[in-house]
């Protein structure tokens, strides 16, 4: 049933994921036919037509899978791996349609039917199945899994009578060999979805180097070293010609890099010529030569017998030369076709017309002579090159050879010198993501991940860029384009079979991996580790060793090798790899995330918890904010397979995750959680976890500025806390409280709650962590002189700064740092010592950027701005507010902590003239505080546009503004705002009247000093 598709290569019982062509080729209206025709002579119709099919198949290197009916299955790239399975694919569809209409059609004429009567259509569709043996009572044979399959059937249904069409798929894989037109089916119901082409025509000709390099609009980039290098031995070929060769990785540019050297050899007026080795011309001897030769005798094409005879007669060559001539350019052949051995005397012919004719045309000229791909070269054309680079040196030519770094030997016996091609720097691949799309270049982040990705290698970077610009911008991190896959995989299947295996196995462990670990697992499989590694070192898989760590070249290609196993056998490796780090290590702590990964991979998700959790817990600790997110998708995804019995780690993974992921600003990730996680801790009885979670979310209101809501919550979880007498929770939920009471403008509630929190954190407790993100009576103390420095309570809030700056610096970890001296920043500007506030405030945003508090660095930034334009650095003080408006920082940190950001920001702008800009973003600041009403900021806000508008004489602007401030800091007990606000109506009416400046210096005066401050000079004169 199935022909030499089972010839080796595809496991047996697994089966193996592979990148493939499937060819579907079916006779139109059968039924039609073989009911107006005797059945003897649809057989033999049938078998011919059968036969036609499977011939053009085999021709091409694919392997028929299955005959069916009236038509064929067939697969390119596997079980023979060949990169260039689509290309393939479609030169074997296009040799079907061709026998078609020439032979098989006109068969049926003979038997009254129209020619037009036989016919085929064939479809084409390239992408990832399942191949696998089966070897059953019922049949042996290939059987293909997966969606590719149907699309290709479906291309093949949609295909005009006589044409072959593909998908984009194949489209992309067969890239500049094909010749095609967009093909829209009408009528299909899928058809919307995909996107076909007719398949027109397959170049191969050896132009291609020479086509480009005549265009000069295309990007090239770096190798300028390498580039000068041939460019200087293209100057020098006076002195005799020269090999060098060009060694690197697939796609890595080598082909470009000729490209280049054959537009610098065309603009010095010297003829170029290519050689270009292809997979499919690789059994056929001296194939490649014949472009080279035509165009060298100045022929466009294959010239005719006789032609070709009177060059060779007048090429002056003699004899047996002269025999190997006519056959090298193609016109009369004695040679045996490709397989068998060939004569060593005609070999020899041969050679000899080659070199004598190659000689003698380039004469004493310069000449450039590119061979493109020497790994796909026959070996026939490699003994002819070889004995051409013999002799080299008594022409003026320049051979450029480039090929890949398993070629290296051969290239070796064949150049002067060999450069090697490097990854390309990241710089350069930027220039490459900013030519090709502009829009993504534009997000330096995205871009830098996308060239990181792309492992240096510019083919590989354009794949990536291509499959985004198709789908829509989003690049998941570990994208991999199918045409990269495909090459990646055909190398792999290139590969012995122990060194394949072994590279799956590595893929499994990860990007890199312990050598012995890797020798253990590989070596229950059989296989000798040092063999296979310097196959796959040899092959551009592994970086060469070092210190016992085996790395992959590049993420891609682990990535390829790990998709290329089904899902069971990388099922049963990740349970011989959790197994196997288990047994041999002896601390686990480095290896929990990668523990947890296999144990994820072998479907054991209550082992995997665990792991997660321990992974978890050391990220929070060391602050790694990255880590912690994806560990905890992915434990989320566990818990949600693990269902009821992974609800308990649910919680804890939730509230571990908001504590760390707040202070960084990156808590929104988790609050969709918290209400569950609430819900799921009161099913389970843990009051305290319960208790934790509603105050995160009341936290998370506080963050909103849903200050009322948040109470309400908040107050819930205070009773509870209290109820059943856990510190932690109560000191929790008792500050949440404090913030949203704060919010609702209830200065002295909030302070009331920071006390009685403080009144119980005395003794070890006062040091204590609690298991909060910050030391708590620090937190409390920090918070508490915050609102006391609202009031007026100046040496109040000193006392409590002191202490809590005494008990975070002795502990040393930055979130409590940053909180209290925040706070004691703040008294320093309050009490106008500005210069004092920049010297404690810039250290304090040092240690956001640091540590990554993102949380509250918008808040620490938008003061230090605000005191650094007071002494006069607004520059300073707007560099800052723009880096950290840049950040987006103030996304993910309340509500509060933005507000002093753009105020800051808008009184930097104004210090530094912008007056435009300043006064749009402190309106917008301001008009923030009234919805919702946040009565404490909407008094600062208030404050600080009437001053810059006073700044700017528009007193009957500023007006209002005071008095708004006023109003509502007399409401709340702002004491010292009041002052300020009153002190603003003093200035405003200073120039009209005069009973109303002093009745509001006066006021001012008072209120200034009941809160020990010195009254500002301009009230008392
Ligand atoms: N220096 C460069 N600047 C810009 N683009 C480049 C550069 N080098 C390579 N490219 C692009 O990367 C892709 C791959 O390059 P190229 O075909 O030269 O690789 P190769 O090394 O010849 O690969 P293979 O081993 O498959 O033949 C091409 O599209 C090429 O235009
Ligand atoms: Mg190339």
């Amino acid at each position: 049933m199935v022909d030499d598709a089972s010839s080796g290569g595809i496991a047996t019982d697994t089966g193996e994921r592979r990148i493939v062509t499937i060819l579907f080729a079916d006779v139109v209206s059968s039924t039609r036919l073989t009911a107006e025709l005797d059945p003897d002579d649809i057989k033999e119709l049938m078998d011919h037509a059968m036969a036609v099919m499977a011939n053009a198949v085999r021709t091409y290197g694919g392997a028929v899978v299955r005959f069916q009916g009236d038509g064929i299955k067939a697969m390119f790239g596997a079980p023979r791996p060949a990169e260039d399975h689509a290309v393939r694919a479609c030169l074997a569809g296009l040799a079907i349609q061709k026998t078609f209409a020439a032979n098989v059609g006109p068969k049926i004429a003979g038997r009254g039917q129209s020619p037009d009567r036989l016919k085929v259509r064939v479809g084409i569709h390239s992408g990832l199945v399942i191949a696998r043996e089966i070897n059953t009572d019922v049949g042996h044979g290939l059987d293909l899994i997966g969606a590719t399959v149907s699309l290709a059937a479906l291309a093949e249904k949609v295909c005009p009578v006589g044409a072959v069409t593909a998908t984009m798929a194949t489209a992309d894989l067969a890239g500049a060999f094909l010749e095609a037109k967009p093909f829209e089916p009408v009528g299909h119901e899928l058809a919307g979805r995909y996107k076909f082409v007719e398949v027109l025509g397959v170049t191969l000709s050896a132009r291609a180097i020479l086509a480009r390099s005549n265009a000069s609009d295309d990007l090239f980039v770096g190798r300028v070293d390498e580039q000068q290098k041939i460019l200087q031995a293209l100057d020098q070929t006076a002195d005799g010609g020269r090999v060098i060769g060009l060694v690197g990785d697939p796609g890595i540019g080598k082909s470009r890099l000729s490209i280049e050297i054959a537009r610098s050899a065309a603009a010095r007026q010297m003829p170029v010529y290519q050689i270009r080795g292809l997979s499919l011309t690789q059994a056929t001897p001296f194939a490649p030569l014949r472009g080279f030769l035509w165009s060298l005798l100045g022929l466009e094409d294959r010239p005719d017998v006789a032609t070709a005879r009177t060059i060779a007669e007048s090429s002056g060559l003699s004899g047996a030369e002269l025999s190997g001539l006519l056959e090298l350019l193609g016109t009369e052949s004695t040679l045996p076709s490709g397989g068998e051995a060939l004569g060593q005397e005609n070999r020899e012919r041969v050679l000899r017309a080659f070199c004598s004719t190659v000689s003698k045309a380039w004469g004493q000229h310069p000449a450039l002579l590119v061979v493109d791909d020497l790994q796909l070269l026959d070996s026939e054309t490699v003994a002819c090159l070889r004995r051409l680079a013999r002799n080299i040196r008594e022409t003026r030519a320049l051979i450029v050879v480039n090929g890949r770094s398993e070629i290296r030997q051969v290239m070796q016996r064949l150049t002067d010198e060999i450069i090697d091609l490097p990854p390309l720097g990241k710089e350069r691949l930027l220039e490459i993501v900013a030519s090709l799309a502009p829009h993504v270049a534009e997000d330096g982040e995205l871009a830098g991940r996308i060239a990181d990705r792309s492992g240096g290698v510019p083919f590989v970077l354009e794949q990536i860029l291509r499959v985004m610009s198709r789908e829509a911008n989003t690049l998941g991190e570990r994208v991999l384009p199918t045409s990269v896959e495909s090459v990646v995989l055909a190398r792999l299947n290139q590969l012995s079979g122990d060194a394949k295996r072994f590279a799956q196995i590595a893929s499994v462990l990860g990007e890199e991996t312990d050598y012995r670990l890797l020798q253990r697992l590989a070596g229950s499989a059989g296989g000798e580790t040092e063999s296979c590694v310097a196959e796959l070192v040899n092959g551009g898989f592994f970086s060469p060793v070092v210190a016992s760590t085996v790395r992959f070249k590049h993420s891609l290609l682990r990535d390829a090798c790990l998709d290329s196993i089904v899902r069971p056998e990388r099922r049963r490796l990740h349970g011989e790899a959790l197994a196997s780090i288990e047994a041999h290590f002896v601390s686990l702590n480095p290896y929990f995330e990668q523990l947890a990964y296999h144990a994820e991979g072998a479907g054991r998700d209550d082992v995997a918890i665990e792991y997660l959790w321990s992974a978890s817990k050391l990220a929070a600790a060391n602050s790694a904010v990255h880590s912690l997110a994806i560990l905890f998708e992915r434990a989320m995804a566990c818990c949600g397979r693990l269902g009821v019995r992974g609800e308990k780690r649910e919680v804890d993974f939730v509230l571990l995750a908001f504590d760390a992921m707040q202070q960084h600003g990156k808590v929104m990730s988790v609050v969709p959680r918290l209400g569950r996680a609430a819900d799921l801790a009161r099913q389970q009885g843990r009051k305290d976890k319960e208790c934790l979670a509603r105050a995160h979310l009341a936290t998370i209101l506080w963050f909103q500025a849903q200050h009322e809501e948040g109470c309400r919550l908040a107050e819930r979880a205070v009773i509870l806390a209290r109820d059943i007498k856990a510190l932690p929770a109560l000191f929790y939920a008792q500050f949440t409280l404090a913030n949203l009471r704060y919010g609702c403008g209830d200065i002295p509630g909030a302070i009331e709650l920071l006390q009685s929190n403080i009144d119980f954190l005395t003794g070890d407790l006062e040091c204590a962590h609690l298991g909060a993100i910050g030391i708590p009576s620090v937190m409390s103390r920090s918070f508490l002189a915050w609102y006391r420095i609202d009031q007026g309570q100046l040496d109040e809030a000193s006392r409590n700064i002191q202490r809590a700056v005494e008990v975070a610096d002795a502990d040393g970890r930055p979130y409590s740092r940053v909180l209290a001296h925040v706070a004691r920043g703040r008294l320093n500007y309050e009490r106008g010592d500005y210069a004092a506030a920049v010297g404690v405030l810039s250290p304090v945003r040092d240690w956001c950027w640091q540590h990554r508090i993102y949380a509250m660095e918008p808040i620490v930034t938008g003061l230090l701005a605000s005191a650094l334009c007071r002494t006069g650095a607004g520059r300073a003080g707007l560099d800052a507010t723009e880096a950290s408006v840049g950040k987006q920082f103030f996304r993910g940190a309340a509500r509060m902590a933005g507000y002093y950001l753009f105020a800051g920001h808008g009184e930097a702008l104004a210090a530094c003239g912008d007056m435009t800009r300043s006064r749009e973003i402190i309106a917008t600041a301001v008009s923030q505080t009234e919805d919702p009403f946040d009565p404490c900021l909407c008094v600062a806000g208030r404050i600080l546009q009437g001053q810059i508008l006073l700044s700017a004489g528009e007193i009957d602007r500023a007006r209002p503004d005071f008095e708004r401030a006023l109003k509502v800091a007399l409401q709340v007990g702002m004491v010292p705002s009041a002052a300020r606000a009153h002190e603003g109506l003093a200035q405003c009416s200073r120039k009209t009247s005069d009973r109303e400046f002093r009745e509001h210096a006066d006021a001012a005066a008072g209120l200034y000093r009941q809160c020990d401050l010195t009254v500002p000079v301009p009230l008392l004169s």
